[in-house]
């Protein structure tokens, strides 16, 4: 895991709470916010290296999309035993590519990690087995998200697989508003203010803008995914697995 410090970024009162971005603020805190916010951060990065490796292919690429701090790069590369891979990890935040350069300068991997400062839209994707979005989709225009789907598709080898872990919303706003209550009270219980569960919700608004279950699977039968599977479900927190 990556040792970032407590994140207080929404501790104090805010005059006015600007819209959430992926800055050096946050870089700096990523490990702490995202581990006490997201129910099921640590088990899917467990279970990661066991999917990945499932899918992984000798002579292939595998992406990491919107991959902050590296957790599912690093811990790939720390495991894969296929000849002749190479992963990719990507973000448009140059504060998190620095800061996982200077990381990967203190880790011996087993498999290359190329870092691309980029919009994950403007990846041209060649020959990749596996491919991982986790948490990234939600924070992308969503006129743009079934084109990356169709290109992450595109891309994959036969029998390749992509995994995508996404914040939903719920057709039924009653369903929703509880699933989102219980989300705070998990933060709560991870030692978040009420006062800075309410800033953030207010700088993500329009950010971070969740999709339906329904829309996942629509948009991943479309784009031509054999299989798809929820792999893991923690309150309004899933995980897909989707086979080519
Ligand atoms: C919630 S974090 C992802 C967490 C990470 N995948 C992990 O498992 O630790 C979302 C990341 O996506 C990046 N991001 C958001 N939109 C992006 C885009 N259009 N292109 C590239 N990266 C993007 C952000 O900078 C941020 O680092």
């Amino acid at each position: 895991m990556a040792r970032t410090s407590k994140d207080r970024i929404y501790a104090s009162k805010q005059d006015k709470v600007e819209k959430f971005v992926f800055d050096q603020n946050v870089a700096g805190v990523f490990q702490d916010m995202i581990e006490r916010s997201v129910p099921g951060y640590s088990a899917l990065n467990q279970l990661l290296p066991i999917v990945a490796n499932q899918f992984i292919k000798e002579n292939s690429n595998i992406y990491d999309l919107g991959c902050s701090l590296g957790e599912a790069s690093i811990s790939i590369a720390n495991t894969a035993t296929c000849k002749n891979i190479k992963i990719y990890a990507v973000d448009n935040s140059s504060a998190m590519i620095t800061k996982l350069e200077d990381r990967l300068k203190h880790l011996q991997l087993n498999v290359p990690i190329k870092l691309l400062d980029s919009d994950v839209t403007d990846v041209d994707f060649k020959n990749s087995s596996f491919v991982i979005l986790n948490y990234t989709l939600q924070f992308i225009d969503r006129s743009k998200r079934n084109t990356l789907i169709n290109d992450i598709y595109s891309s994959l080898m036969s029998e390749g697989a992509v995994l995508i872990s996404e914040k939903i919303c719920y057709e039924d706003k009653e369903e929703d508003l509880i699933m989102q209550q219980l989300h705070e009270n998990y933060k709560r219980q991870n030692d978040y203010s009420d006062m800075e569960i309410s800033q953030k919700r207010e700088a993500l608004e329009d950010v971070l803008v969740r999709d339906t279950h329904d829309q996942h699977i629509d948009r991943l039968k479309n784009a031509g995914f054999s299989k798809i599977s929820v792999l893991t479900k923690y309150l309004n927190f899933i995980s897909y697995l989707a086979i080519k």
